[in-house]
């Protein structure tokens, strides 16, 4: 197993490097990644190239045995380059070019920044291809975060992307349904691309938003054309930013051999739903290419550019990694070896401080990469595998960004609801690519699954048919592909499965909410806020009302039979998580699911599996000692003693048992 850190000895003076190596080497480290920013200190003037500091440095780190991801160093812009040819500054509505000193400001557009992008590719490429320290690579940076740009080259470029799509004016006006305020094009160099995504035509903001990220993947795509063409025994990979939605990640893994992704939990709150997005970040990146991946940047320390965020708590930093190790990371490597004392990230503190005294933060990360060398034989070739699959889409959720419908509507928010509840009863999960198959799966749910093409929906209406059960709730295919309106009525073709027909609908503003009763099914008193759809069951049972009197004919969650399957409906936004849970209890038992384990609240229980092996985590998110069921007779794998019938995590303690 790799483990290790992101080292930058450009920022260091040399007589450190060997210094720095023998710690890593120390602490049981064999991976480094660097030199994604260090574009100016390999190409220090246009087509002049230097790469012998980062020979030098990478040859230390060889004698002690620890190789390298090298990036590619294009997220941050030379001088020389803003210099020579001021266009590759990505430009603002208003006309004004972005100003340089920052990092990602270019124009994917602009032909210079690409054959510049393409060149210290290549340079970099040529150079290390037979290097026996080079492991693989990183495209760029957390690729997306920059700017959209609005110069004449990425307004015509959209109009030829557009026209490759719709191949006739008539399609395109037809798709974004331009006879509305006027806005009938005659001619492609007519389409101005949109700014304000709450104002402007939403089918025009929606294919903006597709294209910017369609720039982003062929940018990288050059990239990787290159390192494949002349490094073909090297990997390639990217490290994703987790919950970030602005590119859409399945097209951006497409090229790689496995995802990496970039995890600081400590700049969220200290509680559940924080540690619950970081496992979900780490089961979207999984899902990218459905296979286990890296992370490229671990949390160590408090980070931040002007102020800081919280530092992880004795124990937290080994915790915060084996929650990714559960979910599928087979690569982790922490960000940064030492906090820097110059530039914007001054205070992003690395294992080691300013002073460079390896103390705390070290020794945990040392322990744990320690740890991980034990376990690397029982977790070879072992993955999630998960019976519960959550539909997870950009497009919808860039639709709901320029029209949510009701201001609470976060894609993600509404995703964790249900995530959490299914995490808190023990249920493994994979988010999946809308089109996948879905045979794997028991359970599917679609949450907030506003853009429903029709193939889709047949897709989930013969899911159920042949026996899986799906979950759907409020603005589900409301939408086709190009963000116009179904005429039918809501659900749709999804209203079979479902059983339900939903006469009207309405957001919930300005504090009203309504009263959900629960049937003897799913007992209790809860409170629906943000939207409610005013559904009438056709064929489905109900399985939760509304006590006021207006919403009284209408039901707030429902159960269908449909075929050998079954499917739910929940109209409404519950505000209390038991509600979740009762209902995640309903689905799981529709399926036939009985989860294997049970942990405390706080607790996340996680498994891998393959090549014959289990392997159970157990992760304590809290700061108190829990204790957890588990089968006897098993092996501890970090304590190496026997399992008797529970075990006794302390404060941010993990076990790992193999099954
Ligand atoms: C990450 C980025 C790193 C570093 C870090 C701290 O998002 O990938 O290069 O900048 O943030 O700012």
């Amino acid at each position: 197993m790799y483990v290790g850190v992101d080292y930058y000895p450009e920022h260091w003076p040399k007589d450190r490097w060997p210094i720095d190596a023998d710690l890593m080497h120390k602490a049981g480290f064999n991976v480094v990644r660097m030199a994604e920013f260090a574009w100016v200190t390999m190409e220090p003037e246009e087509g002049r190239f230097d790469f012998a500091w980062l020979d030098e440095a990478l040859n230390i780190l060889a004698k002690r045995g620890i190789r390298a991801i090298l990036g590619t160093p294009t997220g941050a812009l030379p001088p020389w380059t803003l210099r020579k040819y001021p266009e590759i500054m990505a430009q603002k509505p208003d006309g004004q070019r972005l100003t340089w000193g920052m990092r990602k400001h270019n124009c994917f557009t602009s032909g210079v920044f690409r054959l510049l992008s393409e060149r210290i590719t290549r340079a970099l490429a040529e150079h290390y291809k037979d290097h026996p320290a080079v492991l693989g690579w990183q495209t760029d940076n957390e690729i997306g975060g920059h700017p959209m740009c609005y110069c004449h080259s990425c307004r015509a470029n959209f109009q030829d992307w557009c026209r490759n799509k719709y191949k006739t004016l008539a399609e395109l006006n037809r798709a974004w349904g331009t006879h509305f305020w006027s806005q009938t094009f005659g001619d492609w160099s007519e389409i101005v691309p949109p700014d304000k995504f709450d104002e402007h035509n939403p089918h025009t903001c929606l294919d903006w938003k597709r294209f910017f990220s369609w720039l982003n993947v062929r940018f990288q795509k050059e990239q990787v054309d290159i390192l494949r063409a002349v490094c073909p025994n090297h990997f390639i990979t990217q490290n994703f930013m987790g919950l970030f939605s602005e590119i859409n990640y399945y097209d951006l893994a497409e090229d790689l051999d496995f995802a990496s992704w970039d995890n600081y939990p400590v700049g969220g709150k200290l509680d559940m739903a924080n540690n619950y997005n970081a496992a979900l970040a780490a089961d979207i990146t999984r899902g990218l290419k459905r296979k286990n991946f890296w992370i490229m940047e671990q949390t160590c320390g408090s980070h931040g550019w002007g102020t800081m965020s919280r530092n992880p708590r004795p124990g937290e930093l080994r915790k915060i990694s084996y929650q990714q190790l559960a979910h599928g990371a087979d690569g982790q490597i922490w960000f940064r070896w030492r906090a820097c004392t110059v530039g914007r990230e001054q205070y992003w503190h690395g294992l080691l401080g300013h002073d460079a005294k390896p103390g705390r933060r070290y020794e945990e990360a040392a322990r744990t990469a320690r740890e991980y060398h034990l376990l690397d034989e029982h977790l070879a070739n072992t993955t999630v595998r998960a019976d519960v699959a959550i539909l997870y889409d950009y497009e919808t959720c860039w639709a709901l960004q320029i029209q949510p419908a009701y201001e609470e509507n976060k894609y993600h928010q509404v995703i964790a609801r249900y995530y959490q509840a299914l995490r808190r009863a023990g249920v493994s999960v994979d988010m999946i690519k809308p089109g996948q198959d879905l045979s794997p799966y028991k359970i599917v749910l679609a949450p907030d699954l506003y853009i429903l093409p029709d193939t889709l929906a047949r897709q989930l209406d013969a899911f159920v048919k042949t026996g899986g059960v799906l979950l759907a709730d409020c603005r589900t295919a409301v939408k086709d592909e190009t963000g116009l309106c179904h005429v039918r009525t809501l659900p749709g073709l999804l209203s079979d499965a479902l059983g339900i027909r939903i006469e009207e609908y309405e957001a919930l503003r300005g504090g009203v909410e309504y009263q959900v009763d629960g049937t003897a099914g799913l007992p209790g008193t809860f409170t629906a806020i943000h939207f409610a759809d005013w559904i009438k069951p056709t064929t489905a049972q109900v399985l939760a009302g509304y006590k006021d009197w207006h919403m009284a004919p209408y039901a707030a969650l429902t159960r269908n039979k449909h075929g050998q399957g079954g499917g739910f409906y929940l109209g409404t936004i519950v505000k209390e998580p038991s509600f979740y849970d009762a209902l995640v209890r309903h689905l799981l038992d529709a399926a036939g699911i009985t989860p294997e384990f049970t942990a405390p609240e706080g607790v996340e229980i996680a498994i891998r599996e393959g090549a014959g092996k289990r392997i159970l985590f157990l992760v304590n998110h809290t700061e108190q000692c829990q204790t957890v069921a588990v089968p006897s007779g098993k092996r501890d794998l970090l304590t190496n003693k026997t399992t008797g019938p529970s075990v006794d995590l302390p404060p941010y303690d993990v076990a790992v048992i193999r099954l």
